[in-house]
């Protein structure tokens, strides 16, 4: 191949801009021509392609965002939109192309490579809920500030006698949720793949506050979670641009309902974009530069539909087909972990 493309898509996560970086560096090496697509695929229809040049990406290892500029398209959702992509790609010269993103991402990757244009996979989220790799680039990241904000707000909360509820992302799973918790040492994780009550809650709380004699708490809630009773219900019919409910507000609610069947007094802080915003730990800095790489191979050596997964400690090749439509769940050990040293 002597040229390719890359495009970021999805919502941004720390470490984007890592993945970028990698590619447009491995093109250097080897005298293939990259070209950047800016604002993701609605960008390459309106021809928002340009090269990227190893001058391009000095420095931005260490920066949140991406460079590219990311979105959420509705291109792939109808019946034929990849060859509209294939024609838009042709145009620029383009004759492989690396997708960085998550599940929604992923599935145009593999919309893309099934339509037979070459094209790999670098799992991006900061939702940690792609099957076929154990780590997403800007998931780490995210848990750190979420943990380093949970060991803030214990002051707060510890200096008013409060309960507080903090609500972050993950669409939905519970990753960033358990994570944070076990680190930054929750009372309780609250997250979609494992049912709660109210009472349940309410009941933890008491034996904390009347049995053990604390006199605050720490709740970690995930904004997809909801009670099994439903009274936590949110979203309230809004939908994003593909028509997914659009998240937030779980944390609010539960806060309210807390202080009025307990008496405690209670908080929430939703936690919200900062969890993306943050520059990439090396942690998030060396997963971006290893699955990239990977991805960089697949795509020249001619394993299109392929995602550059990190399976146990090695980065592998996996086949969208067996990724895509998946989301990979908190286990049972980690909620385990969570409840018990949370
Ligand atoms: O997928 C990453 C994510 O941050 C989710 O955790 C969150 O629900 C969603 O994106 C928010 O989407 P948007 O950036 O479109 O508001």
């Amino acid at each position: 191949m002597k040229r390719i493309g890359i495009i970021t898509s999805g919502g941004d996560a720390p470490g984007t801009n890592a993945c970028i970086r990698t590619v447009a560096r491995r093109c250097a090496y080897d005298g293939v021509e990259l070209m950047g697509i800016f604002d993701s695929w609605d960008g390459l229809l309106a021809d928002e392609v340009r090269p990227i040049t190893r001058d391009d990406v000095t420095g931005i290892v260490a920066t949140a965002g991406t460079m590219l500029r990311s979105s959420r398209s509705r291109l792939f959702l109808h019946a034929g939109d990849e060859e509209k992509a294939k024609v838009a790609l042709a145009k620029h010269g383009i004759e492989g192309l690396v997708v960085v993103g998550g599940n929604g991402s992923q599935t145009a990757t593999l919309k893309l490579a099934e339509a037979g244009f070459p094209a790999v996979g670098v799992p991006k989220t900061i939702d940690n809920d792609l099957a076929g790799t154990e780590l997403t680039v800007g998931f780490l990241t995210a848990v750190e500030m979420c943990t380093h904000a949970l060991d803030n707000l214990r002051a707060t909360a510890e200096s008013h006698n409060r309960v507080m509820v903090v609500e972050v992302m993950g669409r939905n799973v519970g990753w960033i949720a358990v994570e944070a918790s076990i680190a930054g040492g929750a009372d309780m994780a609250l997250i979609p793949e494992f049912p709660f009550t109210l009472d349940d809650v309410c009941d933890k709380l008491k034996l904390r506050h009347e049995k053990l004699g604390r006199n605050y708490s720490m709740i970690v809630i995930a904004e997809g979670a909801n009670d099994s009773e439903g009274v936590l219900a949110t979203a309230g019919g809004v939908t994003d641009k593909l028509g997914r409910p659009k998240l937030g507000g779980v944390g609010q609610l539960l806060a309210r309902e807390l202080e009025t069947r307990t008496g405690y007094d209670a908080r929430c802080t939703t936690l919200g974009y900062l969890q993306r915003c943050a520059a990439p730990t090396a942690v998030d800095r060396i997963l971006a530069t290893r699955v990239s790489d990977k991805a960089y191979d697949l795509l020249t050596g001619g394993q299109s539909g392929m995602l550059a997964g990190l399976r146990g400690f090695e980065v592998q090749a996996v086949a969208l087909k067996d990724v895509v439509g998946k989301e990979k769940r908190v286990t049972p050990e980690y909620y385990r972990l969570a409840q018990l040293f949370g």
